[in-house]
């Protein structure tokens, strides 16, 4: 019988419930004292109070069943702190994909990630636990739309942000993250570079780089929101403010920033940096994450949320891992073309 994805979700929140203890309980809450401690300045007791169970069925049951979890910099502070063992930025998940030992990865991410991970890792398994967490910039650009570019533009080097499918990735010469976009576009041959799909992210890149950059013109829905008029407004109201930005952001808000990096290099600025007061202006979890760490550090958060990144969830967690679903897979003709592309893009990020 059909079952809708109520009915679904439903079915799936019985079975977890006969399986595990998931009711609030003192000894929950004792097994995840080492979690909470970390999060206790940005999660209130009463709130992972109903997280400690998942945290400790999720950390015991990974270690039953041989598995991993990559989490992104965009995940939650229950996941990031609590469940994950590697969290990173794009780069760091895709490096660290290659050098997992467990036979499972749950990718906590969107799909991208975890076909990054899959293209890496053929012979594994890897899962996400909510298969519709997409990415605007991944659904903005086909394999067809490459093909015309190389033809709009003969003989220049197809850089391909990993936010993309891997039918892209395939199509692509190589691939870059916002961490080393530049180093990448810079490592090409020939005078024109095209970029593809983030058109802030290209712009971003073609005012410091030698090359001709010639884009994709999609975006990111959390980034593309934030205006450079809001961000002279946080510097008007709060006198001193550092402001950090994503490169994702348009060309204007970046110039507006004290710092534009990857979210890993967000992360590190902030904790090198210690400033007084600062605007993450990103996804909204990157600040709570990183003020459970830097409790001296005060964080004015005018962020936008990730909807897709918010599809991941404890619970969703821990019934991926206890059914094994849901499996990611990609086609066989695409693996080897997908994996020279981001293969490429570790090498001359190792160089
Ligand atoms: P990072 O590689 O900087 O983590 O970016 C990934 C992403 O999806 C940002 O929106
Ligand atoms: Fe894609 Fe933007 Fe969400 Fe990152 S934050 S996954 S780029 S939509």
């Amino acid at each position: 019988m059909f079952l809708n994805a109520n009915t679904k979700a439903e079915a799936a929140r019985a079975e977890l419930a006969a399986h595990y203890d998931l009711e609030p309980s003192e000894a929950a809450m004792r097994a995840t004292a080492a979690q909470y401690d970390i999060v206790k300045d940005v999660i209130p007791e009463p709130d992972w109070m109903g997280f400690a169970p998942y945290v400790r069925e999720i950390n015991r049951l990974k270690k039953e069943k041989d598995a991993v979890v990559l989490a992104h910099n965009y995940m939650t502070p229950e996941i990031f702190h609590g469940v994950a063992d590697v969290a990173g930025d794009s780069l760091q998940l895709a490096i660290e994909a290659t050098k997992v030992r467990q036979q499972t990865i749950i990718q906590c991410g969107v799909h991208f990630m975890a076909e990054t991970s899959k293209i890496l890792n053929p012979q594994k398994t890897v899962l996400i636990p909510d298969s519709r967490a997409g990415c605007s910039l991944a659904s903005s650009i086909t394999a067809a739309d490459i093909a015309k570019m190389r033809a709009d533009y003969p003989g220049a080097q197809v850089v391909s942000y990993v936010n993309t499918t891997a039918a892209v990735k395939a199509a692509s010469d190589i691939c870059c993250t916002s961490s080393n976009a530049l180093a990448i576009v810079e490592a090409q041959p020939g005078d024109t570079v095209i970029m593809t799909p983030d058109g802030y992210l290209a712009q971003n890149i073609a005012a410091q780089s030698t090359k001709r950059v010639v884009y994709w013109e999609g975006a990111c829905i959390v980034h593309e929101q934030f205006t450079a008029e809001e961000l002279r407004a946080f510097r008007e109201g709060y006198p001193g403010v550092a402001i950090i930005a994503h490169p994702e952001c348009p060309p204007e808000v970046v110039a507006e920033a004290d710092f534009t990096g990857s979210t890993a290099g967000m992360i590190q600025w902030v904790k090198t940096n210690r400033p007084e007061k600062v605007v993450m202006v990103t996804e909204c979890s990157m600040s709570d994450n990183v003020a459970a760490e830097t409790p001296d550090v005060d964080f004015v958060r005018p962020c936008n949320i990730c909807p897709h990144m918010k599809r991941i969830s404890l619970e969703n967690i821990l019934w991926s891992l206890h059914s094994g679903t849901e499996e990611v897979t990609v086609p066989e003709e695409l693996l080897a073309p997908a994996r020279r592309a981001v293969e490429r893009m570790i090498e001359v990020t190792n160089s």
